[in-house]
């Protein structure tokens, strides 16, 4: 009862946060800094399947000094995003409904400086690793979005998503750095901002996998 009643609302909510989103933010390819009110200069972060939005909300507010992108599919949990940041009034988080399988249509060469990839799905039950959003297809498309010196940010808690992930990284040319298999018992963990499923995860035992892949 109670999730119908959410994905009802869902149009009427999405135009209450309306300035934390766009109708059409394909046209926003190529000129997301103007678009969203900032200088040519600022830095573009995104993050692809952003959840509900924990992480994409506190990294925005740690960093007042880049445009923080965040992307998600799922309409109703991108609405849930979108509420948490129009909630804490955040000037420099913008979101996009859509799906990272086009993403060429949404970001222009040399317009983004990060990229974060959390939780991302496995797809490893269905045994369809083209899917999965570190498969090479889908990092040769962030390389040409991205900014010399650019990086990607990637945590999973699942082992074998991780070890495919460190390969497609090798293969199209990224250098791997800052690599745990525990994050939270690493030297990155004070500063690490977990996600909703990261606690999930870590609250059953698991532990953390994290990259960061450069340019
Ligand atoms: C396992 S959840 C992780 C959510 C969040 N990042 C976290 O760590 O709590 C994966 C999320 O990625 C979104 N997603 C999966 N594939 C996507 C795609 N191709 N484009 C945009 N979002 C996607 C899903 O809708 C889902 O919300």
């Amino acid at each position: 009862m109670a999730r119908m009643r959410t994905k009802r609302n869902i149009p009427a909510r999405m135009e209450k946060c309306h300035e934390r989103w766009f109708d059409a933010p394909m046209l926003n390819k190529g000129k997301w800094r103007e678009a969203c009110g900032f200088p040519e200069d600022i830095p573009v972060w995104l993050e692809i399947g952003c959840g509900k939005g924990k992480f994409c909300t506190e990294m925005a507010l740690r960093h007042p000094e880049v445009l923080y992108i965040a992307m998600e599919r799922d309409a109703s949990v991108t609405l849930a995003a979108i509420e948490k940041a129009h909630e804490l009034e955040i000037p420099n988080l913008f979101f996009i409904r859509g799906d990272a399988g086009i993403i060429e249509n949404y970001f222009a060469e040399n317009e983004v400086n990060r990229i974060f990839l959390n939780f991302s799905d496995p797809w490893t039950r269905q045994n369809k690793p083209k899917r999965r959003l570190t498969y090479r297809d889908f990092l040769n498309k962030y390389k040409v979005m991205m900014r010399e010196g650019g990086a990607i940010e990637f945590k999973t808690d699942n082992d074998d998503l991780f070890d495919f992930s460190l390969n497609e990284f090798e293969e199209t040319g990224f250098t791997l750095e800052d690599v745990t298999r525990d994050l939270h018992n690493s030297e990155w963990n004070e500063e690490n901002i977990r996600t909703e499923f990261e606690q999930k995860f870590a609250d059953q035992g698991i532990t953390i996998k994290r990259v960061v892949a450069k340019m």
